[in-house]
């Protein structure tokens, strides 16, 4: 298991359990004290817990850590843009956008890991827990920021668990439910994609939902982050940062609609113009 995915390890037990001391913590990691002793030390240094005599204890601030800005896309040439602007922290993709690109899936994930370097959501096909487990870990293997995103079912859950306890990142996806997002936290899962504008589009409000994630996940600190997918508009957006989630993942016409305001670029237009006015 890598370092980062040893402190995920650690803040996804300190979520749930508040403190934990140093032998614990090497026993169910299966690594040395001095290795913990050395990423408590460094999880400290980085505000995400505070370190006691022989453990640490959950440090108050680690929700400082920024509101995450997915691309919701397989598409080479949105991602490649969206990355030139600097603003988007990772991809994710499903079946249905990588059958848009028709390319193959591993030359796919291996070129979008040349232009960006955060993490990328691919998602398994298989849909029993053994199968989908050998098919995360396949993935797992192209690239080393890997989120497998597995759609909730009974099987799927299964798979988290194994997976999240093997070191491997997961996120549920195909959340309609604050119900089903409780399992999916109960199942260890690193993220938690509910699809607030597939429920807008059967006349239920998508962000109602959102909300109640947020709520039971901070009833009960839990450590996996929602973030908001099948997003439309920049709206949603507004509503999805509001709601206090972890991230969202936006199309890219959404995220360039994003910096998009009428008053701004009557705005600018002015401003140069009063410029030119200015004697030379
Ligand atoms: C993201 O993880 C989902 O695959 C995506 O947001 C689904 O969006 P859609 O409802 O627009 O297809």
């Amino acid at each position: 298991m890598f370092n980062s995915q040893r402190h995920e390890e650690i803040l996804k037990i300190l979520a749930e359990k508040r403190s934990i001391t140093v032998e614990e913590l090497s026993r169910s990691l299966k690594v040395s004290s001095s290795t913990i002793r050395r990423d408590l030390e460094e999880m400290e240094g980085k505000g995400l817990l505070r370190r006691t005599h022989g453990g640490a204890i959950r440090e108050r601030k680690e929700r400082a850590r920024g509101m995450k800005i997915f691309l919701d896309t397989a598409s080479i040439e949105e991602i490649k843009k969206a990355t030139d602007w600097g603003l988007i922290d990772g991809v994710t993709t499903n079946p249905s956008s990588i059958a848009k690109e028709g390319k193959d899936l591993e030359a796919l994930i291996k070129e979008i890991a040349t232009i960006m370097d955060g993490p990328i959501c691919v998602e398994p096909v298989a849909t029993e827990a053994g199968k989908i487990i050998s098919e995360a870990e396949e993935l797992a293997k192209l690239y080393k920021n890997i989120i497998v995103k597995i759609p909730i079912t009974l099987e799927g859950l299964k798979a988290v668990k194994i997976l999240s306890k093997g070191g491997i990142k997961t996120g549920v996806t195909l959340i309609f439910s604050s119900s089903q997002a409780l399992l999916a936290a109960k199942a260890g899962a690193t993220y938690c994609f509910p699809f607030a504008g597939r429920l807008d589009d059967i006349g239920q409000e998508g962000m109602d939902m959102v909300k109640d994630i947020v709520q039971v996940y901070k009833n009960y600190g839990f450590g996996t982050e929602v973030i908001v997918a099948s997003i439309r508009s920049p709206l949603q957006v507004q509503k999805a940062a509001l709601s206090g989630v972890g991230g969202v993942t936006i199309p890219f016409d959404v995220f360039e609609r994003l910096i998009k305001h009428p008053l701004t670029d009557e705005g600018m237009e002015k401003f140069l113009s009063d410029w030119k006015k200015i004697p030379k």
